[in-house]
């Protein structure tokens, strides 16, 4: 079966056969794939334990898919265009072969190590070509790998790392971004204070800042390399893999306090994120495609490295940030190297958007066919102004809505295929299935209606589990409704059947496109020494999409007000990272709270919104008059 879609009727058609036969539609969709065993069942599964089990009994490795099946007739095509954060460095480009001999000698610098399969192993590096190399030489050998965004503290990476127990890290000396420069290696030196299971750390030479290196513990990525070439065999032949066997953990914020570890399998997630790819933005060879997201991210996993790879595409990766020289640097991009697709945020949008039209005087953005937003819900000025100016009314916006935990995209426009409509996610996919429910699980049937958004049947790209803790798994996603996947996200059904998603109805807050549970950042302002206790909850925030809005009750600051706010910030950036530092403290004498002692975040949430007319009922409150204090010292 074609992986691409060509117009909407024959969307409808195939969207009606993937809901009739599910596992006819996807042996069809995985026969594009590069199996060494094809499967014995196409699929088993219940949402109770939960048990999901693709393509069992098939052999594979993605790496092969995402490079050996290219070299002989796309050896030479650009796999990697990287461009540097600073744009006068040399951006390096890596063709399928080259990339597929540094993946195989990386591989080999692993195995020299000790890295064999099942072993875990965590990656926190700068957005080079190097941290593509990494991951995929992981999966090469069927290593696991646990990729930490490089903007978390070396607390969260030691609990990452703890809870995964990984054996190796693979960082660098440091990294850009902007005039930034961040001090990896240091900080991996801080986290592994804590974790004894860690025996090699390979360090990348990017940033030249001076770093510690312990002897028999920390080796540097080139002299690994070296070592390997005198060695003098450059290939590194895949290691076999069940479809089902783990390819990696992805760590992410729920509603409760400590991340968990989302587990993708080798077989579904390479069917998913492959034909997610090449459908949704209907890439044709030769494009340029370019995903301004990080590595460390889901959206980095499935829409920089595995998804077009496995696609044979060519993948633009850029290690800088959108607003550095100046907020034209993405247009520069665009222009330079004939980008033809781009895949970016809301935030991101909105930001640069922020900076007037200027910005786009004089760049040449004619090469540009398609446009993808993923993230956030993207508001309609946004949308228009992506649509207007960058894609010159000339170009289909998808907004792609998915989760870590979905793999890849799950409701979005297919390019040129699916009539957009802004500030829609629109239909599902083929082999999606979403239903919307009430609060007690109930179906809420019909269009013109809105709820909670579960979906009713597997995706080959969705959690297996949550890493050492299946319970976890069970009791976030697949408890809540019985025989249901619950995403978490509040959604609207349309006359037209059209989805929009509406936002998180959990406290999970999504700032800059990136999710963080009130619950972590409360443990961490907690965790200063004059907070007593603390609430946290979102608010709207022109840039961010959400805001971080704290409550916090300090009776005995140190020094000034100001000073124990900036200490605060200091802890959550120490204890998290500064991607979850609130944007605005309120001290307060107390937290409004139930008679039974919980917090009422509704209340807060209107506070911080500035709705303060309409609290609803207060009087089932242990001391209604904190509100009306709370509500006077609002910021
Ligand atoms: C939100 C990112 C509206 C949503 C791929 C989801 C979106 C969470 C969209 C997952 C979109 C993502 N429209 N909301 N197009 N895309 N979201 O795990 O709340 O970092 O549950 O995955 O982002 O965030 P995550």
């Amino acid at each position: 079966m074609n992986l691409k879609i060509a117009s909407f009727e024959e969307y409808k058609q195939v969207y009606q056969q993937s809901v009739e036969q599910p596992e006819q539609f996807w042996e069809g969709i995985a026969d594009n794939f590069l199996w060494r065993k094809k499967w014995d069942k196409a699929l088993e599964w219940n949402f109770k334990e939960p048990s999901i089990k693709w393509f069992q009994g098939a052999k594979l490795n993605i790496t092969e898919n995402c490079l050996d099946r290219h070299l002989e007739e796309k050896g030479d095509t650009p796999a990697i265009i990287w461009e540097p954060n600073d744009p006068n460095e040399d951006h390096r480009i890596l063709t399928y072969k080259q990339l597929h001999d540094k993946v195989c000698q990386f591989a080999n610098v692993l195995k020299n190590n000790g890295v064999k399969k099942g072993d875990r192993v965590c990656v926190y590096m700068p957005m080079v070509p190097e941290l593509a190399i990494a991951v995929l030489a992981c999966a090469r050998l069927g290593a696991i790998h646990s990729v930490v965004f490089g903007g978390f503290s070396a607390q969260s990476i030691a609990d990452r790392i703890i809870d995964a127990q990984c054996e190796v890290v693979i960082t660098a000396d440091g990294s850009y971004r902007g005039i930034k420069e961040v001090p990896l290696k240091s900080v991996i030196d801080d986290a592994l204070v804590r974790c004894p299971s860690v025996k090699r750390v390979i360090v990348l030479t990017r940033s030249h800042t001076g770093v510690s290196m312990i002897k028999g513990r920390d080796v540097w990525w080139e002299d690994e390399v070296k070592k390997v070439e005198t060695q003098g065999n450059p290939d590194c032949p895949a290691v076999e893999m069940d479809a089902e066997d783990m390819l990696f953990i992805l760590y992410t914020s729920g509603s409760t306090g400590k991340p968990k570890g989302v587990v993708h399998t080798c077989g579904g997630y390479m069917v998913y994120t492959g034909y997610t790819f090449a459908n949704v933005f209907q890439y044709e060879p030769g494009e340029v495609y370019f995903c301004t997201a990080d590595i460390g991210w889901i959206t980095g996993h499935s829409y920089i490295v595995y998804g077009p790879l496995s696609q044979g595409a060519t993948t633009l990766m850029f290690e800088g940030i959108p607003t550095w020289p100046d907020a034209g640097r993405f247009w520069d991009i665009v222009q330079e190297y004939k980008v033809n697709i781009l895949y970016t945020a809301p935030t991101a949008i909105r930001s640069l958007m922020s900076f007037g039209d200027d910005m786009l005087k004089g760049k040449d953005l004619s090469s540009l066919k398609k446009l993808g937003s993923v993230g956030e819900p993207i508001n309609e000025e946004a949308w228009h102004w992506f649509d207007e100016k960058i894609g010159h009314g000339q170009c289909p916006i998808v907004d792609t809505w998915w989760q870590t935990e979905t793999g890849g995209l799950m409701i979005s426009p297919i390019s040129n295929v699916t009539p957009t409509k802004p500030g829609y996610a629109t239909l599902p996919l083929p082999g999606v299935q979403p239903i919307l429910v009430d609060e007690n699980g109930k179906e809420i049937i019909g269009n013109g209606v809105s709820g909670n958004l579960c979906i009713k049947f597997p995706w080959p790209g969705m959690l297996r589990t949550t890493y050492g803790d299946h319970e976890r798994c069970r009791t976030t996603y697949f408890a809540t409704y019985p025989d249901l996947y619950f995403t978490g996200d509040g959604c609207l059904r349309d006359e037209d059947g059209y989805y929009r998603i509406t936002g998180r109805v959990d406290d999970v807050l999504n700032v800059s496109g990136h999710r963080i549970g009130t619950a972590e950042v409360e443990n961490a302002i907690n965790m200063h020494s004059s907070v007593v206790e603390s609430a946290v909850v979102g608010y709207p925030h022109d840039i961010k999409g959400q805001g971080v809005y704290a409550f916090v009750v300090s009776p005995n600051k140190h020094e000034s007000e100001e000073l124990t706010r900036k200490d605060i910030m200091m802890t959550v950036s120490r204890i998290i990272g500064a991607i979850a530092r609130p944007d605005k403290i309120q001290f307060v004498s107390g937290l409004p709270k139930t008679r039974s002692g919980k917090i009422m975040r509704r209340i807060l949430r209107k506070i911080a919104e500035g709705e303060t007319s309409n609290l609803g009922d207060t009087s089932t409150l242990l001391d209604p008059g904190v509100v009306e204090e709370i509500k006077s010292g609002a910021l």
